[in-house]
């Protein structure tokens, strides 16, 4: 009888299994098992081994394969070099462990949760209030929600926060203008219907440009802002009210881009800089008090020895300014406290651009040595690099604005609707479906471009690769899984057709081999991608793993009549996981996968 398979096993963990038992002295070691070219894997882990016993490595791999005895699992072993050892499975070995995979009744395909779960603080989406959201602000909504449910399939705890710029100088500039002009954030038909993201956005926008003109044109008007600044400060009623009202008006429209994102947030975890008012004065306090920041010129700021301007002076993290304002750091300090005392963070994650990378170091370092960071709680900024035009160059407009984020969703949407109209023709899908395949399509296509080069570095927007057939897309992604569900539909239909069922009896074609090979790796991939905060790699998973079913399904055929019955199932089988696998994995990105396309 084939052994029982806990559900968690990979290939990779039965051959380590197999390994340590043939070589009870390597006792937990790791075999480090890659998967090569010249068999199926190679373990690399006999050099450390010798080192550490002061043996030969070849000879304990020679020792390893004449001991090793799993023929079920293990087709061939042999040493090679100076001590590796090549391995290759036994197609057995391969649908067994992606048959237990599959019955995974928790719907997890046999992914483990992580060893050690913790609570994560993820800061990310954090558009400003009265202003537009554009690109910078997209990465950060994308890669920030793709890590929330990756880090939530492995089990760890996760908070979310959306620290949302409302609050500095400027709202006392809009609050005065809006007391002198009350009628200007009213909409036309406020009484029946809530403003459209769009239509508060333009009111916002209009005010925002009127207030700042007579800002900069009016000396009376600056400083009736400036005591406006003062009123809001002291927590004035009249003038918390209209800042609120600022507030929620931006909220309706960030609200807007998001649903147009396909990104859930929600209210609670909106907690803006605002949310931290109460906490600067104590900060600054026990900042001032531990001796971690000194008086300077009026401000009390935090210096660093590896922190120098350009002219080799010391450049500080200034946390109250000479005028007694907070700035950003007073703030991020305070959130960093509330986070680990009271949201038990132990690890923050900061998915923000990586020309505040300075500010963060700066802000993490101060809070260790203020003891609110220690070495149980992690701190990391997962810094992205700037989105680049065609031409890259940072990403501009003709006229040289920045590109607003709802025109360039609007974009890839029709794009992708006029590629889905095209490809998806035959299929004879009505408008309505070809309206919501496009934004699914399209969408994808945009967030896939975002997480699938390395986040730190920068990366070209360009619509016409995103929305490719061909190539590294999520189009691309997308039309295998739907390519396999109609297979599948297919199968389902035709009268006599196997369902899909694994046969561990069955020999493997090569492509087949390969296929099955790389959907175990889902559970190592995920956990890499979770302790590192790489989701590219699972982006670059699903792109081999869509691949390499094109090549399975170009030389393999599956329904047909020349194959045996067994063969058709156990091919409709690594269809099936395929699809599942797919489709997780896109569902952990944010991208949807329609099964008809
Ligand atoms: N609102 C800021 C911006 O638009 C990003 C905030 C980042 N998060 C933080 N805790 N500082 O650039």
């Amino acid at each position: 009888m084939a052994p029982v398979i806990s559900l968690a096993s990979t290939v990779d963990q039965r051959i380590a299994d197999a390994l340590s038992a043939a070589l009870p002295e390597a006792g937990a070691a790791d075999p480090l098992l890659r998967r090569s070219d010249r068999a199926d894997f190679q373990a690399n882990g006999m050099l450390a081994l010798a080192k550490r016993l002061k043996g030969n490595p070849r000879e304990l791999a020679t020792k390893v394969v004449s001991a090793i005895t799993a023929p079920e699992l293990i087709k061939e072993i042999e040493v090679s070099g100076p001590g590796f050892l090549n391995i290759t499975l036994t197609d057995r070995a391969i649908t067994e462990t992606l048959a237990a995979r599959a019955a995974d009744a928790t719907g997890r395909l046999g992914v483990p949760y992580a060893e050690h779960p913790g609570t994560t603080v993820i800061d990310y989406a954090q558009p400003n209030v009265a202003k537009e959201m554009h690109v910078g602000h997209l990465r950060s909504a994308v890669i920030g929600a793709a890590m929330v449910e990756i880090l939530e399939f492995t089990g760890e705890k996760v908070i979310r926060r959306h620290h949302i710029g409302d609050w500095g100088t400027q709202f006392g500039m809009l609050v005065q203008y809006l007391i002198e002009h009350p009628h200007e954030l009213d909409h036309k038909n406020a009484t029946e219907a809530a403003p459209s993201g769009e239509e508060a956005m333009s009111s916002l926008n209009r005010l925002y440009k009127a207030s700042r003109t007579l800002f900069d044109s009016d000396e009376e008007f600056k400083t009736r802002s400036r005591d406006r600044v003062v009123a809001l400060q002291a927590g004035e009623p009249e003038t918390l009210a209209l800042w609120q009202r600022f507030v929620d008006e931006s909220k309706i429209y960030f609200y807007s881009v998001f649903d147009k994102l396909d990104i859930a947030i929600s209210d609670p975890d909106v907690v803006g800089e605002s949310g931290y008012n109460d906490m600067l004065e104590e900060t600054c306090r026990l900042l001032e008090e531990s001796g971690v920041a000194v008086r300077s010129e009026g401000a009390l700021c935090v210096f660093f020895d590896d922190v120098k301007g350009p002219d080799g002076n010391p450049v500080p993290l200034i946390v109250k300014k000479t005028n007694g304002g907070y700035g950003y750091a007073a703030t991020d300090l305070s959130a960093i406290r509330d986070r680990v005392r009271n949201l038990g963070a132990s690890t923050l994650v900061y998915v923000v651009d990586a020309r505040q990378s300075l500010h963060f170091k700066m802000v993490f370092e101060t809070a260790r040595r203020a003891g609110w960071l220690s070495d149980e709680v992690k701190a990391v900024q997962l810094a992205f690099g700037t989105v680049l035009g065609k031409d890259g160059k940072p990403f501009k407009t003709r006229e040289g604005e920045t590109v607003r984020l709802v025109d360039l969703l609007d974009e890839a949407v029709e794009r992708a609707t006029a590629v889905v109209r095209e490809k998806s023709g035959k299929l004879g899908l009505g408008e309505d479906e070809i309206t919501e395949r496009g934004g699914q399509v399209g969408i994808g296509a945009v967030k896939y471009a975002d997480l699938s080069t390395s986040a730190a570095r920068d990366y070209k927007f360009d619509l016409d690769q995103m929305v490719s057939l061909n190539g590294d897309t999520s189009v691309y992604i997308q039309y295998a899984y739907a390519r396999i569900q109609s297979i599948l539909r297919k199968a389902d239909e035709t009268a006599g057709t196997p369902a899909p069922l694994a046969h561990p009896e069955l020999t493997l074609a090569p492509a087949e081999r390969a296929l099955g090979l790389h959907l175990d790796q889902l559970g190592e991939v995920l956990a890499e991608v979770a302790s590192a905060y790489e989701p590219h790699k699972l982006t670059a998973y699903l792109y081999q793993l869509a691949s390499l079913f094109t090549t399975f399904y170009d030389q393999c055929h599956v329904l047909s009549d020349d194959n045996a019955p067994e063969v058709v199932e156990n091919r409709l089988f690594l269809c099936d996981l395929t699809a599942r696998t797919l489709k997780q994995g896109l569902a952990l990105l944010g991208i949807q996968a329609p099964a008809r396309l």
